[in-house]
């Protein structure tokens, strides 16, 4: 017991004192464990994010073998899909030679097709075709631009024996799907872009021998069918992404350079892409940047494209080709965001909105270089109904011609997709609902020409 105060005061000093020790010693213990918690933690966060690392960087190596094996897949359906396609052209070909029917029926005898002798495709693997390769039988192509010179391609046999079956009026390499010989063109001269090629046959045109059909004119129209790299993935056209590899483009770009540069001599129409875009081609955006007035007064360029990359700031950097007249097709197949998505895959309607604006302001001014604009739509089950306001859609933006296209199986569809989505067939359950929907269209009076190759 504590006698007086001063003890006290003193023991419970001391037990203050002791207190607090206590609570330096708890403290110190509890720092002292926690910041080995905290460390050991640390260590395992550690492994784990470099186990996390290393688990994404095998996903990715994963999903890069799964991209190509799935690409791969997609390729091989795609091209068989395309050779059943082919297949048909061929049985139709042998059903028409059987019957004696189809263009050789001899009403064509009257034409001939100057395209073969003023005009050259170039494809992906440098097949050179002289018109759309889709319209010659028989993958008929008359060199090849990787391996051979310009001169030897622009004149050899096979060249000859084309012009040869154009110019007796046989048309015998020529598909019925070609737009030229389609009636409304024969009849009508209707005119796209490009030139109509199909004119009367004159006497100097009895000509005794392929032999004779040799030119020393240059081309000229000249079609870039030669990179099928692009920004999209539309359903109509590929299955998936395709782009060339860089060493590629390079090779292409310098073919470009060597072979194509001095056939643009007497080019007054060069027209690109027909398998890709042209502003997504590394090769043909850098050999196009070199192009001037100056060095081709007679050029004029005919330009493909889903526009999107086509924007004002790419248009300005591309300034060497305002003063070259140039032609534009814009594909659209829709009139809405939605049906835009469906078939153009990876496209962004707004952008595209905002590029047409783009363009129609362009037109407006007086340097304007732009001298046509066509706006293309492939028809087809999801849109068909769309066809007039297409044509409206047409002429808020300007456009000098709205074209309605045939789809083709390019090979991405199965024959039953394709059957579905061919709406234009006449066994296709939709199909007098679509032909009166074009009908419509056609028989209303519009400011922009209305053209098509389908009824
Ligand atoms: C292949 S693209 C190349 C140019 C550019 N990338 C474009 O889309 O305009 C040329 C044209 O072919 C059309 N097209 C794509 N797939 C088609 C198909 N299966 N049948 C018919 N035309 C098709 C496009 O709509 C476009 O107008
Ligand atoms: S008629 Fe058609 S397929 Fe024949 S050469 Fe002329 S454009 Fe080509
Ligand atoms: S934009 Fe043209 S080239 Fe590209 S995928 Fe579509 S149709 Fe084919």
């Amino acid at each position: 017991m504590y006698r007086t105060r001063e003890e006290l005061d003193a023991a419970w000093e001391m037990v203050e004192q002791r207190k607090q020790k206590l609570e330096e010693r708890r403290q110190s213990l509890y720092n002292g464990t926690f910041t080995n918690q905290i460390d050991l933690l640390g260590q395992k966060v550690g492994q784990l994010q470099q186990e996390k690392q290393l688990l994404e960087e095998r996903c990715d190596v994963l999903q890069r073998d799964n991209d190509r094996v799935y690409a791969g897949h997609r390729g091989l359906e795609e091209e068989i899909n395309f050779l059943k396609y082919r297949i048909s052209a061929l049985d139709g070909l042998h059903e028409s030679v059987v019957q004696g029917t189809g263009i050789h029926d001899g009403s064509l005898k009257k034409y001939k097709c100057m395209y073969p002798f003023e005009r050259i495709e170039i494809l992906p693997r440098g097949e050179v075709y002289t018109c759309c390769s889709s319209y010659v039988k028989h993958n008929y192509y008359i060199g090849n631009f990787y391996e051979q010179s310009f001169d030897e391609i622009w004149n050899s046999e096979r060249a000859l024996k084309m012009r040869y079956s154009v110019s007796n009026g046989n048309f015998e390499y020529c598909m019925e799907n070609c737009k030229w010989l389609h009636k409304d063109n024969i009849e009508n001269g209707t005119d796209t872009a490009s030139t109509n090629p199909i004119v009367l046959r004159t006497e100097q045109d009895n000509v005794d021998s392929w032999r004779e059909c040799y030119t020393e004119k240059m081309p000229r129209f000249i079609t870039l069918t030669c990179d099928e790299t692009c920004n999209l993935r539309c359903p109509t056209c590929r299955s998936t992404a395709k782009a060339l590899k860089k060493a590629d483009a390079e090779i292409l770009y310098e073919r470009l350079e060597d072979v194509l540069r001095p056939m643009l001599r007497d080019c007054e129409l060069l027209g690109a892409l027909g398998c890709g875009d042209l502003f997504a081609s590394y090769a043909l955006t850098k050999f196009y940047a070199t192009l001037t007035a100056e060095e081709f007064p007679k050029l004029k360029l005919y330009i493909i494209t889903n526009l999107q990359l086509l924007t004002p700031e790419k248009w300005e950097e591309l300034g060497n080709l305002h003063a070259i007249p140039i032609r534009f097709g814009v594909s659209v197949d829709a009139v809405n965001e939605e049906t835009y998505k469906l078939n153009r895959r990876g496209g962004d309607w707004k952008r595209l909105l905002e590029n047409l604006s783009f363009l129609r302001e362009w037109r407006k001014r007086e340097d304007n270089n732009i001298e046509f604009l066509c706006l293309h739509f492939v028809v087809q089950e999801n849109n068909f109904r769309q066809v007039e306001d297409f044509a409206r859609f047409g002429e808020e933006y300007g456009a000098d011609t709205v074209e309605f296209q045939r789809l083709g199986n390019w090979g991405t569809f199965s024959d039953e997709e394709f059957a579905w989505r061919n709406v234009l067939n006449p066994n296709h359950e939709l199909h007098e609902e679509a032909v009166t929907c074009l009908r419509n269209v056609m028989e209303k009076e519009w400011k922009v020409k209305i053209v098509q190759n389908i009824l």
